[in-house]
């Protein structure tokens, strides 16, 4: 069976990478693109890569409609618009994976502290980490898509984490985004003259992911954890490259730490364990997030390098990774191109 998928906020930066990997994807077809002001235009034109691939028409949103068209819809929109849509579309009987972070946290308090008024906080998501969340994930209706900088954060510190063998009062993320990160609307700060030759941290101890990444990384524990989170805005158009410090409560050895990382993600087809700290180019068009490791045994610290795509599994491929197991799909369908390098 071809399962029907739509995609609402098609024209923007992970709207177009969903359709770009749904269009070769075998078990799906998809029924609806749909926007705001991109509506009444062809998909080919606001992505020229997808001339003579896709000639869809982006329209206006009805959620009831599509709610009945299709069995699973994409929201690729800003905040703020899924927790209004959601509603009607489950009601129509289609499951929602969501990019935005309507759904992503536990806590309300938490969300509307950092993103205002929640509209439908009833509704019961599943955090869409398949890493972590597999089996969850497979019966979810509604599932909260992680935000870039958590999914690389996340992944990097999970096994140290759950084996309780580092200090969970001290933990620093120090990571690094390229410009796409921010969406397709221009900004100063992502503007080419601006951005092309400048390297900057922003939001240095406010942004919002930081409380994402402490809620996943205090359930891993199973105690509250604040992390101390720092975002950069590279020159680069793709990727995330995050650096974790971490303290060890005794001296251990690199080889160590590889053994916990790979008995932790043996089973996953997209996280890799590298004997060299990764780079953003390793990964760079793929669904994959690399992660190694070095030791700085005066300090005993350890330094945990991730790099992913931002818009793939930080957003769309992962998007597509959780469709697959809600529709009990091969995982790695759709998803199986290395990437680009150089
Ligand atoms: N960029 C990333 O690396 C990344 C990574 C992880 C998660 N995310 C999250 O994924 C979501 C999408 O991000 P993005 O980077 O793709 O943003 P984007 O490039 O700004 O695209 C957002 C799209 O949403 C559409 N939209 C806005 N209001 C709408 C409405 N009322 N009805 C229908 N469509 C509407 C816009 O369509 P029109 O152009 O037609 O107005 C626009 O194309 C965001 O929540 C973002 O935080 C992004």
């Amino acid at each position: 069976m071809v399962a029907k998928v739509s995609v609402v906020g098609a024209a923007g930066y992970t709207g177009s990478e969903l359709f770009r990997l749904l269009v070769t994807h075998r078990g799906v077809n998809i029924v609806g693109a749909y926007g705001s002001k991109s509506a009444g235009k062809c998909i080919s034109e606001i992505h020229p890569n997808l001339l003579g691939i896709s000639d869809m028409r982006i329209e206006e949103p009805n959620y009831d409609k599509i709610g009945k068209e299709a069995d699973i819809v994409f929201m690729a929109t800003p905040h703020g618009l899924a927790m209004k849509s959601t509603p009607g579309v489950l009601k129509g009987g289609a499951k929602v994976i969501d990019l935005s972070a309507d759904y992503r946290f536990d806590k309300l308090e938490i969300f509307e502290k950092y993103y205002g008024k929640h509209v439908s906080p009833g509704l019961k998501s599943v955090y869409g980490l398949p890493e972590l969340y597999r089996e969850k994930i497979k019966r979810a209706d509604l599932v909260a898509n992680p935000g870039c900088y958590p999914t690389a954060a996340i992944l990097s510190l999970a096994p140290l984490i759950k084996s309780k063998l580092i200090d969970l009062n001290h933990i620093i993320v120090d990571a690094k985004s390229g410009t796409s990160g921010a969406g397709a609307t221009p900004s100063e700060i992502t503007h080419h003259p601006l951005a092309g030759a400048n390297f900057l941290a922003y939001s240095a101890t406010t942004h919002r992911h930081g409380p994402e990444i402490d809620q996943e990384l205090s359930k891993l524990a199973g105690k509250e954890i604040k992390a101390s989170f720092t975002p950069h805005l590279l020159p680069i158009i793709r990727g995330i490259l995050s650096t974790a410090h971490v303290f060890l409560k005794k001296k251990m050895k690199k080889e160590e730490i590889l053994d916990i990382y790979k008995k932790f993600y043996r089973k996953e087809p997209f996280v890799r364990i590298r004997e060299v700290l990764p780079q953003i180019n390793f990964v760079v068009g793929s669904n994959y997030c690399d992660v190694g490791v070095e030791i700085d045994a005066d300090n005993n610290r350890a330094v945990l390098v991730a790099t992913i795509d931002n818009l793939i599994k930080g957003a769309a491929g992962q998007a597509i990774q959780n469709m697959n197991i809600m529709l009990g799909l091969d995982e790695a369908e759709g998803l199986r191109d290395p990437g680009m390098r150089p």
